[in-house]
C-alpha cells in the first residue's frame, strides 16, 4: 500500500468511532481529509448528527461542503472525541504536530477533548521523536529577536516559507521550525519553549492522546 492508501484506511476506520450526537473534533492534514470525508459520507447516507469543531479554516471549509454541521470551539459545551494526524509519534504516545502549520487550534480543541485518537500512516511511528522539525507558532512582531534567541540556544530555528514568502497561519502568524535531529527530552524542551515570549505554541503534545490508529501494510493496529 502506498502511503495514501494507509491514510485513506486509518481516515476511514476512525470515522467508524464517531456516534450520533457526538461533538467531534476535527484535525487538519491529509490524512484528516480522508476522514472527514468518510464522516461527511455517513452525515449524508445515515443521517449521522453530529457537530464538527474544526481545527483550521481549512477543515472547516471541507466540512460545510459536505453538510457536516461546524461550529467554533467556544461554541460548544465539550468535545467528545477529537480526531487528529500527527507528524511523528513515540512509544510513550508523545507527538509532534504542526507540520500544516495548525497545531495553535489543534492543540486549543485537543485540551477541550474528552478523547483524544490520531491517525497515521506507519511512517509516523518513531523511537525518538525530532527527524521531523519542530513547529512554533510565533507573533510576527519580534520574531527575528525570538531567532536570534533560540538560534543562541542551538535549537536550529528556521522560518517556514512557501514561494518564497513566510507562511502564515490561520491567526496570521508565522511558523519557525526546528531542526533538531533528535529531541531527548521533549517535557524540558516544552517548558523553556512555554517561557518564551512572542512564542504563542509549539508542536510538542505531551500527554494528549488516548488511542493511535496506525496504517500498516498488513492493517491497521489500534493503540492506546
Ligand atoms: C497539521 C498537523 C497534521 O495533523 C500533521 O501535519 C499530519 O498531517 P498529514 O496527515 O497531512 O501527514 O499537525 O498542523
Amino acid at each position: 500500500m502506498n502511503q495514501d492508501q494507509l491514510k485513506k484506511m486509518v481516515g476511514e476506520l476512525a470515522a467508524t468511532y464517531v456516534k450520533d450526537g457526538m461533538v467531534v473534533g476535527l484535525g487538519t492534514g491529509s490524512t484528516v481529509k480522508f476522514m472527514v470525508d468518510a464522516l461527511g459520507q455517513r452525515v449524508a447516507k445515515e443521517g449521522l448528527n453530529i457537530v464538527g469543531v474544526p481545527t483550521s479554516d481549512r477543515t472547516a471549509d471541507q466540512g460545510r461542503h459536505l453538510g457536516i454541521p461546524i461550529k467554533n470551539v467556544d461554541e460548544v459545551d465539550q468535545i467528545d472525541l477529537t480526531i487528529d494526524g500527527a507528524d511523528q509519534i513515540n512509544a510513550d504516545f508523545q507527538g509532534i504536530k504542526g507540520g500544516g502549520a495548525a497545531h495553535l487550534f489543534e492543540k486549543i480543541v485537543a485540551i477541550n477533548s474528552k478523547r483524544n485518537m490520531w491517525i497515521v500512516d506507519q511512517s509516523k511511528m518513531v523511537q525518538t521523536l525530532g527527524s521531523f522539525p519542530l513547529p512554533l507558532e510565533v507573533i510576527p512582531y519580534g520574531s527575528q529577536q525570538l531567532f536570534k534567541r533560540l538560534a543562541a540556544k542551538g535549537l536550529k530555528p528556521v522560518f517556514r516559507e512557501q514561494n518564497g514568502q513566510r507562511v502564515l497561519t490561520d491567526s496570521k502568524n508565522y511558523i519557525i521550525d526546528l531542526h533538531l535531529g533528535e529531541i531527548k527530552a521533549p517535557f524540558e524542551l516544552a517548558q523553556y519553549l512555554n517561557r518564551q515570549v512572542g512564542l504563542v505554541e509549539h508542536g510538542l503534545f505531551l500527554n494528549v492522546v488516548n488511542t493511535v490508529i496506525v496504517g500498516y501494510d498488513d492493517g491497521p493496529k489500534v493503540l492506546q
